[in-house]
């Protein structure tokens, strides 16, 4: 018997929390069989996982495969559709950014290295997981719009420099402040990456989390357990005090730590050229140490020129992130 034969005979199967058959949701997503065991391997996707209609599908496709084509037995995975086909399961690169403090410059850091890719052809989305201290809108001068639904009922991300962007601030009315509760947060960070109709090309997923370690690190470990994390902190030896116990976190959290990024390390004195550290120095190197991992750049502080919070490859920082996207894009 073919996989394709047994494709025929279960694709009828109605999955109950859809009402449509297998078939009409394109929910069989592998069969193999093991000639040796004579064990059929399926991966199915259905409207809802740990429910009644799961258990009912189950029983179907066991008694099809085992009474009605005689195999031994059947090796079943079954996903939830919108987590199956949602940007969590394609070929992308999820990078994490965070810190133990706040303002020390996360926002402008995600928002500067998905620019910089962009600028290298990359196709970047970001999600401004700062869902009660947005900035992100802001930062990419982005008018508040509310985002529309497709025929699907996905919603779709609005863009700014070429990149696509998701943010709690688009569901709230302009200028007021979210006041949602854990378990509404829960579910808008599973909405941004199950809900979300992300650009099928996109490449590179980039987080923007709010500081210290919470219940949106948690959430990102279950939606995404292979993400990658980027520390950020400022010279400071007590900001990077702090930045060590984030970074330890996002170890447990067993996201893969690139690296640290030092931001607002010294000012360049536009009279004498000299560096001045104004916040101090060492803390980047001293974070990277202690977490066993590297110091990826120091960036210094200065206004853009160009845009409100972004960077252009002609400017000393555009270049600083033009080396760190290099950096992220040949790991
Ligand atoms: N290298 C820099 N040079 C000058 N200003 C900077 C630099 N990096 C960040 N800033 C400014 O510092 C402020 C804080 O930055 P940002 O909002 O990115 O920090 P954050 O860590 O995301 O803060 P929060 O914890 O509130 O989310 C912003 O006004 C930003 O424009
Ligand atoms: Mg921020």
């Amino acid at each position: 018997m073919t996989t394709q034969e047994i494709r025929e005979k279960i694709e009828g199967i109605i999955d109950p929390s859809t009402n449509l058959t297998l078939k009409e949701t394109n929910a069989i997503k592998h069969i193999g069989i093991d000639p040796e065991k004579g064990v059929v391997v399926l991966i199915v996707a259905i409207g809802k996982t740990g429910s009644l209609e799961e258990k009912a599908v189950k029983r179907q496709l066991a008694k099809i495969i085992k009474l009605d084509l005689g195999f031994n037995g059947v090796k079943l995975q079954i996903e939830e559709k919108r987590k199956l086909e949602s940007i969590v399961n394609k070929n992308v690169k999820f990078i994490i950014i965070s810190s133990g403090k706040g303002g020390v410059g996360k926002s402008t850091v995600a928002a500067n290295l998905a620019y910089a890719l962009t600028r290298k052809g990359k196709k970047v989305a970001i999600i401004d997981a700062d869902i009660y201290g947005s900035s992100m809108p802001k930062i990419l001068e982005m008018q508040h719009a509310y985002p529309k639904a497709n025929d699907e009922g996905k919603i779709l991300p609005l863009e700014a420099f070429g990149m696509e962007v998701i943010s709690t601030e688009f569901f709230a009315e302009e200028g007021k402040p979210i006041i949602w509760r854990g378990a509404m947060l829960s579910s808008m960070m599973n909405n941004f990456f199950y809900e979300v109709k992300w650009n099928p090309n996109t490449e590179y997923v980039i987080i923007d989390c709010p500081p210290g370690t919470g219940d949106v690190a948690l959430d990102l470990r279950t939606i995404i357990p292979n993400a990658e994390a980027l520390l950020i902190t400022t010279p400071h030896l007590a900001a990077s005090h702090v930045a060590v116990k984030a970074g330890y976190a996002e170890k447990q959290l067993n996201h893969n730590l690139i690296g640290v990024i030092e931001n607002m390390s010294y000012y360049i004195n536009p009279v004498n050229h000299e560096k001045e550290f104004i916040f101090g120095q060492g803390g980047g190197i001293e974070v990277a140490k202690k977490l066993d991992t590297e110091l990826l750049c120091q960036i210094p502080i200065n206004q853009p020129i160009h845009h409100l919070s972004l960077y252009e490859s002609d400017e000393e920082i555009g270049m600083i992130y033009d080396d760190l996207a290099t950096l992220i894009m040949i790991r």
